[in-house]
């Protein structure tokens, strides 16, 4: 908590508002403010009514079953996500409309209709059917920022086969047990991709992760080409392109889908043990989604949405693939890195396709700002209209950065607070509805019940802390850990038996604004992902030199934390900055770059508690050079001592 109450401090001295600009407000899909109040009555009622958005193919007849913790959405209802995001636009107005702009890291640049892309999803559809996939079984997919990636999605959904996505940063390791956790029998992944103009090497990786599992065959999408270094094994895995072409071209007809089907599996850290794999089913979650998009993005026919992160991420499945597709807009889908070639390339997309909405991580704004703002200057981002953020709590001063130079003062800024867990944005305001503050998230959507409550369930008074909760099922809630359903109860309503506990920290200000404060458990957010300190811990314990290892985030002016590592060695091996490397290095392998420990620090023992607890507080505070405080819970003070000898690199 020591973190917290620092933050508690800089964000209660924020007062600056921003109202609604009458001119958006008038335009605005969501411009009735009795809104909120009528979905508080009726929940239920208010969700039937977004789920008329969606297209069924047969009604629902019962909107909510609730045995808390677990909740049926739209019950009897049948329905499929692809045909929501793709085939039902191609029978309208929106057929020749531009679906996906996708842009090359290296300049090149693709764009579907809502026509072209049905044909592609079709297409796959037919060739993930040709290779043996049935409704329900497990589609690893394992893809940098290419086309194909929301293809593969949508293809699945289309046949009701369940993709879990692996970020391409993860390592051959956490793709391996993610792909066992969830008993995949197809891999889809690439020949490798680029990188800030280096090749990763994907199907180097995926030889390795499949090894011992159920996948029967890898599919390899030609991401970089001739290249690409990389082996292809004989009946194993075959080419994307030779699998398409073999493929049916007739329509796909959709699968119907129970709404309580399970449309995907998402692989999020907690503090122990493995990751866990969120199932979200269809009907509720594309329900919930549909709404955000009307509601927090006020999406429109003519817009331009334009979300700078990775598919791999629940915002990229969201906020890229079902998001802005079942609602009809047209969606930019960038390959690369923010600053390649040069440090303009987001602002030269806008400029480009003329964007009307963008969506990015207070860590991007960070970065943006320590880059300066004469890389936006050169643009036209008139195109604007809309931007948005998430990943972590946004600091006022970047809030204020992105108001003055992206949004040249004018545009409504939407901070949305929200989780893998949850599906969709949860906490954020209605664009023409909500006056805005810098750093907070604002209200909860209308019919999401949230509040900050005490240890005991009590509402907390203003300005005092305490932690998040959720007090009434939502349509795109997580329905159940892959696998165990125990880990769920236990996670997410082991505190609060009928409320969803999303493991936050926040205060509640005089106007009844959540401002968000950061994890209570020890989950590091490194730029806006979800890191267990487990999974860090576990790989520097497994070099031969380590005898125990505790990491912790600190705080990081542009990741938002950053992890150091505290490491104790076996007898006979000396702290070196070779060993650093080494350890540093393993991480970066084991779990992929993102996780890879900033510094570490070789200590002769981890400060614990009587009862043989790491006492996480101490480290952070050494980590940030702070004073070591109260150190009266440690079992063993020498440890203290030690601590101050600590060799650094
Ligand atoms: C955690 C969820 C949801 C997509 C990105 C991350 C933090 C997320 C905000 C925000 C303050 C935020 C929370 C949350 N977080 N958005 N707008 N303000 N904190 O998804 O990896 O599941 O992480 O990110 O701590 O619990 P995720």
């Amino acid at each position: 908590m020591v973190n917290e109450s620092k933050n508690l401090d800089t964000l209660l001295k924020e007062s600056r508002t921003f109202k609604p600009n009458p001119e958006f407000t008038q335009q605005a899909n969501f411009n009735d403010p009795n809104v909120y109040a009528e979905a508080e009555k009726d929940p239920e009622g208010y969700w039937a009514k977004q789920a008329d958005y969606i297209t069924w193919f047969e009604p629902y007849n019962k909107v909510l079953e609730w045995h808390p913790p677990h909740a049926k959405w739209f019950l009897g209802g049948k329905l499929n996500a692809a045909y929501n995001c793709v085939d039902r636009h191609r029978e309208g107005h929106r057929k020749n409309k531009a679906a996906l702009i996708w842009e090359g890291e290296k300049g090149s640049s693709k764009i579907y209709t809502y026509d072209m892309l049905g044909r592609e999803v079709d297409k796959a559809a037919h060739m993930l059917k040709d290779l043996g996939i049935e409704k329900g079984d497990r589609v690893a997919v394992y893809l940098p920022m290419v086309p194909e990636l929301p293809i593969t999605l949508l293809a699945c959904a289309k046949i009701g086969a369940i993709h879990t996505v692996v970020f391409a940063g993860f390592s051959s390791k956490s793709l391996q047990d993610r792909i066992e956790d969830a008993d995949a029998k197809l891999l889809v992944t690439a020949d490798a991709s680029w990188r800030r103009g280096k090749q990763v090497p994907l199907k180097q990786f995926a030889d390795e992760a499949v090894r011992g599992t159920a996948v029967k065959h890898i599919l390899v999408v030609n991401a970089v080409g001739d290249e690409a270094d990389f082996s292809m094994k004989e009946g194993r895995d075959l080419y994307w392109d030779e699998q398409i072409a073999k493929a049916s071209k007739a329509p796909y007809p959709a699968e119907p889908m129970d709404a309580e089907d399970i449309l995907y599996l998402l692989y999020t850290s907690g503090t122990t043990g493995k990751p866990k794999g969120i199932v979200h089913t269809t009907g509720g979650y594309m329900v919930g989604v549909n709404h955000s998009l009307r509601s927090v993005f006020d999406i429109k026919d003519e817009d331009i949405f334009f979300c700078s992160a990775d598919i791999g991420w629940v915002t990229g499945h969201t906020y890229i693939v079902y998001g802005p597709l079942s609602a009809g807009a047209t969606v930019v889908m960038y390959e690369g890195a923010p600053d390649y070639p040069e440090r303009d390339r987001f602002w030269d997309i806008i400029e480009k396709y003329g964007v009307t909405t963008f969506y990015t991580a207070p860590t991007s704004i960070r970065t943006f700002m320590k880059w300066g703002p004469e890389y936006l200057e050169k643009h036209d981002l008139s195109s604007l209209r809309l931007l948005g953020t998430v990943g972590e709590p946004i600091n006022p001063e970047a809030w204020m950065w992105f108001h003055k130079y992206v949004g040249n003062e004018k545009l409504p800024i939407v901070d949305t607070w929200w989780q893998t867990e949850t599906g969709c944005a949860m906490v954020a305001p209605l664009p023409g509805l909500t006056t805005t503050k810098p750093g907070s998230a604002t209200r909860p959507l209308p019919g999401i019940i949230a509040d900050v409550v005490d240890e005991e369930g009590n509402s907390v008074d203003y300005n005092s802390g305490g932690t998040l909760v959720i007090k009434h099922p939502w349509p795109s809630m997580l329905r159940t850990v892959w696998g165990d359903d125990e880990r769920f109860k236990n996670t997410y309503f082991g505190q609060y038996p009928e409320w969803y506990l999303p493991g936050d920290g926040a205060h509640k200000d005089e106007d009844g604004y959540i401002w968000i404060l950061g994890r209570l458990d020890d989950v590091i957010n490194v730029s806006g992902h979800r890191i267990g300190t487990m999974e860090v811990e576990s790989a520097i314990v497994g070099h031969p030199a380590v005898a125990e290892a505790a990491v912790i985030g600190r705080d990081d002016a542009i990741k938002g934390q950053a992890i150091s590592a505290f490491v104790t060695l076996k007898e006979g091996y000396d702290p070196t900055d070779q060993l650093i490397n080494d350890i540093k290095a393993k991480v970066s392998e084991e779990i992929g770059k993102m996780a890879r420990p900033e510094e570490i620090y070789f200590t002769g023992d981890l400060p614990k508690t009587r009862s043989g607890k790491i006492i996480r507080r101490l480290l952070r505070n050494i980590a940030e050079g702070k004073d070591l405080g109260d150190t009266t819970s440690l079992a063993d003070q020498s440890v203290v001592e030690q601590l101050q000898r600590l060799y650094k690199g």
